[in-house]
């Protein structure tokens, strides 16, 4: 597929995925959400690739939204249908079995905000706006907003932000725990790609296997997540990287995982 509205590229194992709209701060239209859908799932296919950065073409924007022009023609079925191409795509990012980081300069607003929370983490610049204000437009959040919003901030603190609208800014999206680190717009770059390269550099199959005990044990009871976390654990030992990894620190080397 040829992708007009991303950018996709791979560099040294990590891959990238700019919007790519910048005149309309990269918001989100059906084209968009097609692109990302073939964009991940391709990546899903990728052996080599170990972690995925998410990011907006330009200063002003992560993403400002759905497209509202999109948005203002539709009727209640073709909204529908946007809502679930929307899930799909976020559901496709939450279970991607690499780990993907948001890194957001500028507004992540609505669907932005909510691109950003289905990642596993956000680092944010100091100029990041977010906020979830379909509201004011007489709509709801619809790509998941209502849903993983209070799993990471609780039920009240979230909607406070989602019935008033509010934009936050990155320092209180800090103190609210839905961004993990703030920096300068001038290094936010530079230490996305340090912690990525991190991750890239781990085991690719203990860091999938940590991805989805994570993810699968906070939708269930904390002895069921405790029961998947045991099958992952076990599973893990049936891989070369275990078996060097545990080598490598008892020969006092750097592990070699494949
Ligand atoms: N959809 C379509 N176009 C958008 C857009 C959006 N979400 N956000 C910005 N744009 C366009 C503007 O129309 C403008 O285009 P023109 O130059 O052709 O007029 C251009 O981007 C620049 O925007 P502004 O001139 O408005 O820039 P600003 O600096 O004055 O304001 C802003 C920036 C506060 C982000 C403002 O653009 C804004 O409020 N945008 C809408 C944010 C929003 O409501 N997002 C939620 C959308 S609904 C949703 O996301 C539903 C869901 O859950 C999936």
């Amino acid at each position: 597929m040829e992708f007009e509205n991303i950018i996709y590229e791979v560099k040294n194992r990590i891959a990238f995925i700019t919007f790519n709209r910048p005149k309309a701060l990269n918001a989100l239209n059906r084209a968009l959400l097609q692109e990302m859908k073939a964009a991940l799932d391709s990546l899903e296919k990728n052996d080599e690739v170990r972690v995925l950065i998410l990011s907006g073409a330009g200063e002003k924007a992560f993403v400002a939204g759905a497209d509202i022009s999109e948005l203002g023609t539709m009727d209640s079925v073709e909204g529908r249908d946007f809502s679930d191409l929307g899930h799909e795509v976020m559901d496709k990012l939450q279970s991607l079995s690499i780990p993907v980081i948001a890194s957001v300069k500028g507004f992540a607003l609505g669907g932005g905000s909510e691109i950003a929370l289905a990642c596993d983490f956000i680092y944010a610049a100091e100029n990041a706006v977010f906020g979830l204000p379909e509201l004011t437009l007489g709509l709801i959040p619809g790509f998941g907003g209502t849903q993983r919003l209070p799993r990471l901030v609780g039920k009240n603190m979230a909607k406070e932000l989602i019935l008033t609208a509010e934009k936050i800014k990155a320092n209180r999206a800090l103190e609210l725990g839905i961004v993990n680190r703030v920096f300068s717009v001038e290094e936010l770059d530079s230490s996305v790609l340090k912690t990525a390269e991190k991750i890239a550099s781990l085991g690719k199959w203990s860091v999938r296997a940590a991805k989805e005990s994570v993810n699968t044990g906070m939708d269930v009871d904390l002895s069921a997540g405790c029961r998947i976390e045991k099958n992952a654990f076990s599973v893990c030992f049936s891989t070369y990287d275990a078996k060097e990894g545990t080598k490598a620190f008892l020969e006092k080397r750097a592990p070699a995982f494949k």
